[in-house]
């Protein structure tokens, strides 16, 4: 029994018969509200004597948890939270709260001490928060990355001619949080030119005050998600992402559209130069600067010719990725995460199933751009051989589920191959009824040639 989880006596025909049965309760709090954190809840909710609560979640987490009305960025509430709940493991889906450093807040008060918490310090989430950290922390622990410089409004000349040394298409990206919105990647030199100069006068707000200028790089993009205690490491099941809109990755950029796990042309070759190269310097790296890292890493990379580059680290899992790779995780996750916070990552045995998962994003009508909500939800019940994620969903006055987002509900799906995953997926994403709806056709297509 871990610090901070309370004995529950449990009737039943073993106590009946005059033995008592003690139980473990595990109360767990994961803090979000979208598709990737009804992935993690429900993963959490199977683990033995879990209750999850949710904050604050939507109609789907309901399902699994209890859902909390909490502000993520009200650290005092969520402490008073923990405490009257006896809450023993806190999940942190998003990066905001983990770039505003809620994990220092929990490890320097004293109260809190007995409560297990997954995430990076506040240091260690500029791997996401800021994009010219990362790019410092890749040099100067030779993770192989984009070449890239980084500009700011008093070096905006030097900025200008950089770009004319590098080749199309130019790629820039602000170098703070900007809602995913933050990258530009540009064809013509003269468009990239006068874009830098708007970043820097503030088009991200103060995200882009700094710019990184960064080399493109060729391949295919993976996401790599590493589970770490800052000691050990376990590589979690990776995901192909379908950012874009539109079928045949056109249109505009989106939080994602769909995922595929496994990648084919992940082989164990590719994964293995992921850990010497990138997986093994990040914690060499995060340990030397003294970084309190227990929680995940997502490497966003690309796969050129085989070899790996980092894109871009987040702090947290991905978002549609969770809804594909939760389903693939095999065995207690509470055990897992708890293992992790505890420095025991290396003790405990962790496993993943064969299958492959594909997940179907389907969103508002108009999103990324403007899109209404509140639309009424039909042809949720009865859905067969697949697991329903919500991002964007709500309960109206009537408790009936409507939309509340742009993302609205994920459906995931297994098979033994892409294509077996798929045809089930879309068979029963058919289903699903909601006005303007729209979702991508091809989740997993360009991969099954590659099986
Ligand atoms: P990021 O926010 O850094 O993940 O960038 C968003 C997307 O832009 C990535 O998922 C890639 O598709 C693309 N991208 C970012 N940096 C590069 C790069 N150096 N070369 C090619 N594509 C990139
Ligand atoms: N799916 C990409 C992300 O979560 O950032």
């Amino acid at each position: 029994m871990y610090p901070g989880e309370t004995r529950r006596e449990t009737l039943d025909w073993k106590a009946v018969q005059g033995q008592h049965i003690t139980a473990v309760e595990r109360r767990i709090l994961v803090l979000g509200s979208g598709g990737r954190e009804h992935a993690l809840a429900w993963k959490l909710a199977q683990s033995e004597g879990a209750k999850v609560f949710i904050a604050p979640g939507n109609a789907g987490t309901a399902q699994v948890g209890v859902n909390v009305d909490m502000k993520l960025s009200d650290f005092e509430s969520i402490k008073r939270f923990c405490l009257k709940e006896n809450i023993s493991l806190v999940v942190v889906g998003p990066e905001q709260p983990l770039v505003d450093g809620i994990v220092d807040f929990f490890r320097n008060d004293e109260a809190l001490k007995a409560v297990r918490i997954i995430g990076p310090d506040k240091r260690g989430a500029q791997l996401e928060g800021s994009k010219a950290f990362a790019k410092d922390f890749m040099e100067k622990y030779g993770v192989p990355t984009a070449k890239c410089f980084k500009v700011t409004k008093d070096n905006l000349a030097d900025g200008l001619k950089f770009l004319e040394t590098v080749n199309a298409p130019y790629v820039l990206k602000a170098d703070g949080l900007a809602a995913g919105k933050g990258v530009l990647i540009l064809n013509d030199l003269q468009e990239a030119k006068d874009e830098l100069a708007k970043m820097l006068e503030g088009k991200f707000g103060a995200a882009s005050a700094t710019v990184v200028i960064e080399e493109f790089l060729k391949g295919i993009e993976v996401s790599v998600f590493v589970l770490t205690d800052g000691e050990h490491y376990i590589l979690l099941p990776e995901a192909k992402d379908y950012k874009r809109i539109g079928d045949g990755d056109t249109g505009l950029n989106t939080g994602g559209m769909g995922a595929v796990s496994p990648v084919p042309f992940c082989t164990s070759d590719f994964l293995s130069r992921v850990e010497e190269r990138i997986v093994k310097p990040t914690l060499k790296g995060l340990k030397t600067e003294g970084v309190d890292y227990k929680g995940f890493i997502f490497l966003g990379l690309m796969n050129d010719g085989g070899n790996p580059y980092v894109i871009e680290y987040n702090v947290r899992m991905g978002d549609p990725e969770t809804e594909a790779v939760m389903t693939r995780i095999e065995g207690d996750f509470a055990d897992l995460l708890s293992a992790c916070a505890d420095g025991r990552l290396d003790e405990v045995h962790y496993a993943k199933s064969d299958k492959t998962a594909v997940t179907v994003m389907m969103v508002s009508g108009g999103y990324p751009e403007a899109y209404e909500k509140g639309k009424k939800m039909s042809g949720l019940d009865g859905l067969k051989d697949v697991v329903v994620f919500h991002a964007g969903t709500a309960f109206n006055a009537e408790s009936e589920v409507v939309t509340s987002g742009g993302r609205v509900i994920a459906v995931t799906a297994h098979g033994d191959s892409i294509e077996e995953a798929r045809a089930v997926a879309y068979r029963e994403v058919e289903k699903i009824r909601f006005e303007g709806m729209n979702y991508r056709h091809d989740i997993g297509l360009d991969l099954m040639k590659m099986q």
